[in-house]
């Protein structure tokens, strides 16, 4: 790691009164020079908050737009602008159409990894943090359509008893998962607490303690007597993991439990966002204030989660 490049990176986040934000699954450095590092309903919450005239998201499109929609004064640059995300890419505004249709009297949730145009046609949006209580929420009697990811969807059904109609997306670093490397874990480190994300398929579910998202892995870890993990989820997780309970162990389910467009961002290329004031993110204003009122409720029924 160059130290002159992080020192230039500080000095332009000065002049720029810029905030760097980082999700969980990012690389290790980038996380350290982040001013906020989180999952992804910390990071919309930064989002909102933040009173900096430029946010520098390293993390995938979905989450650099959402940061447009709830601060559209801002300018939202997403180092690499090719960091998608094919889950959220797994529905298209058509097909919400005529699910829509075909069930005019539901309520449309949508996870936060979704297109903007996918939002805009939501009711509420959620987290993995916080879709169980958003979906507890919502008035009884009323069919819901979940979408785009069927795995949290599945979850969510399970942890609270409620129906709901499943878009079959999902994410392909967490369907790539091996359930027999969990097993070969657990029979090597019998005492390690198995934490899953809710975008695992069942198999690894079923081996799980713990189904969280990436920010209450790193909250329950820290509160937990348990010595040892077994974390099923993307790899970027660990270094902060680590950082923050030197004394715990921490093991991944693979080696190749990688998102490859988290990974796509750098120091260099934060460093080139910021030169250069780019890749800004912008969200038509129609579809902003559509969506935005989805990620608002999502922020209202759950004020202080
Ligand atoms: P979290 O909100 O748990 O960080 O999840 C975000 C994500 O993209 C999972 O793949």
């Amino acid at each position: 790691m160059s130290r002159a490049l992080i020192e230039k990176i500080q000095a332009l986040r000065a002049q720029r009164n810029a905030v760097i934000l980082a999700h969980n699954y990012q690389i290790g450095e980038v996380q350290d020079i982040a001013d906020f590092v989180g999952d992804s309903l910390g990071l919309a919450r930064q989002a909102a908050a933040t009173d900096a005239d430029v946010i520098v998201f390293c993390g995938v499109l979905f989450m650099a737009e959402t940061a447009a929609i709830l601060s559209p004064q801002r300018t939202v640059l997403l180092p690499d602008p090719t960091a998608g995300c094919p889950l959220a890419d797994m529905i298209t505004p058509e097909a919400l159409d005529e699910l829509k249709a075909e069930h005019p009297d539901a309520l449309v949730v949508s996870y936060v990894n979704s297109p903007a145009s996918i939002k805009a046609r939501s009711d509420y949006c959620c987290t993995s943090g916080n879709a169980v209580e958003l979906v507890q929420a919502l008035p009884a009697g009323r069919p819901i359509l979940f979408v785009p990811d069927q795995h949290l969807g599945k979850h969510v059904m399970s942890v609270t008893g409620r129906e709901m109609i499943l878009w079959p997306g999902y994410c392909p670093t967490h369907a790539r998962m091996d359930a027999e490397a969990i097993e070969d874990l657990k029979r090597r480190h019998p005492d390690a607490v198995v934490m899953a994300h809710p975008e695992c398929n069942d198999r690894i579910k079923a081996l799980a303690d713990e189904m969280l998202s990436t920010g209450q892995m790193l909250a329950f870890v820290g509160r937990s007597d348990a010595r040892r993990f077994i974390v099923a989820t993307e790899n970027g997780i660990l270094h902060t993991l680590r950082k923050q309970n030197p004394e715990k162990e921490f093991f991944s389910v693979s080696k190749r439990t990688i998102c490859p467009n988290m990974k796509k961002i750098t120091l260099e290329k934060v460093l080139w966002a910021l030169e250069e004031m780019k890749h800004e993110i912008r969200v038509d204003d129609e579809t902003a204030a559509k969506a935005r009122r989805a990620l608002d409720r999502m922020l209202e029924v759950l004020p202080s989660r």
